[in-house]
């Protein structure tokens, strides 16, 4: 199972996407994550990445293809994977493309830019682990603190106000020109996309995106390769 979660800053791919990962057993492959852990190297690579990030911008291309280029050799994708954020353009997506990494079904969760700023405002991560919180909508069991390890939660840098409305400018500019991309290999019959209301509860987006992806799953074991049925 090959999945994509597209959508803004704070659209919920984070938080849907370990739920999936852990039902489906597939690794959750974050590029937000992935550049976070090479900041928190400290090179010069680190201090150019985390310089746009603090700026709401999008990192080089080329950079961002290789690193997804090497996580995916890994063993534990062998079965699957789930992309979140990533592709974010163009010319990510004809990267992908060009390297046959194929995606079977993409979800874009929508919500209004104004649900986006409350929901990152409030949001606390785990640091190590990338688990996400939120003050309110979904709040650790102590104050501020990891349900898992007692760890302190952080608030990201890139999560104040003035940095989030630079990155949904971007994600307007450079990200929603995706969804038609997709949509016209749905209906060239190369992936399925799906279109997910956002602004609802948690656990109310993570039943139907469950539900679609169990259907996929039925109906795909009911096909054979040559999409022929098998009973
Ligand atoms: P990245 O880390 O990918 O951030 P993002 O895409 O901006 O998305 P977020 O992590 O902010 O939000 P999310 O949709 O995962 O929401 P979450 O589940 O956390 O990227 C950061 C930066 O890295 C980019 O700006 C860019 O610089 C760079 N980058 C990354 N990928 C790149 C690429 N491919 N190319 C170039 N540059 C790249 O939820 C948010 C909050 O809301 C949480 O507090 C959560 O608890 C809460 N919440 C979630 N769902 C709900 C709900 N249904 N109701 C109420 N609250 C909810």
């Amino acid at each position: 199972m090959r999945i994509i979660l597209l959508g803004a800053p704070g659209t919920g791919k984070g938080t849907q996407a370990s739920f999936i990962s852990k039902k489906y057993n597939i690794p959750h492959i974050s590029t937000g994550n992935i550049l976070r852990s090479v900041i928190k190297s400290g090179n010069k690579l680190g201090l150019y990445i985390n310089d746009l990030m603090n700026n709401g911008k999008l990192i080089n291309d080329d950079l961002v293809i290789s690193l997804i280029k090497n996580r995916i050799k890994e063993n534990d994708c062998c079965n699957g994977f789930l992309f979140d954020g990533f592709p974010r353009t163009i010319f990510q997506a004809n990267a992908m493309k060009e390297a046959f990494i194929k995606i079977d079904y993409i979800f874009e969760l929508i919500v209004s830019d104004e649900i986006i700023i409350n929901r990152i405002i409030g949001r606390r991560t785990h640091v190590s682990s990338g688990r996400i919180y939120h003050i309110i909508f979904n709040p650790p069991k102590n104050v501020n603190k990891d349900d898992i390890t007692g760890e302190e939660l952080v608030v990201r840098d890139d999560d104040q106000e003035n940095i989030i409305r630079k990155r949904l400018i971007e994600y307007h500019k450079l990200t929603i020109p995706l969804i038609g991309y997709f949509q016209n290999e749905d209906k060239k019959g190369n992936l399925k996309f799906f279109k997910i209301d956002s602004s609802r509860g948690i656990f109310e987006i993570n039943n139907e995106l469950l539900k679609i992806l169990n259907w996929l799953f039925i109906y795909k074991c009911m096909f054979n390769i040559n999409n022929q049925w098998i009973f």
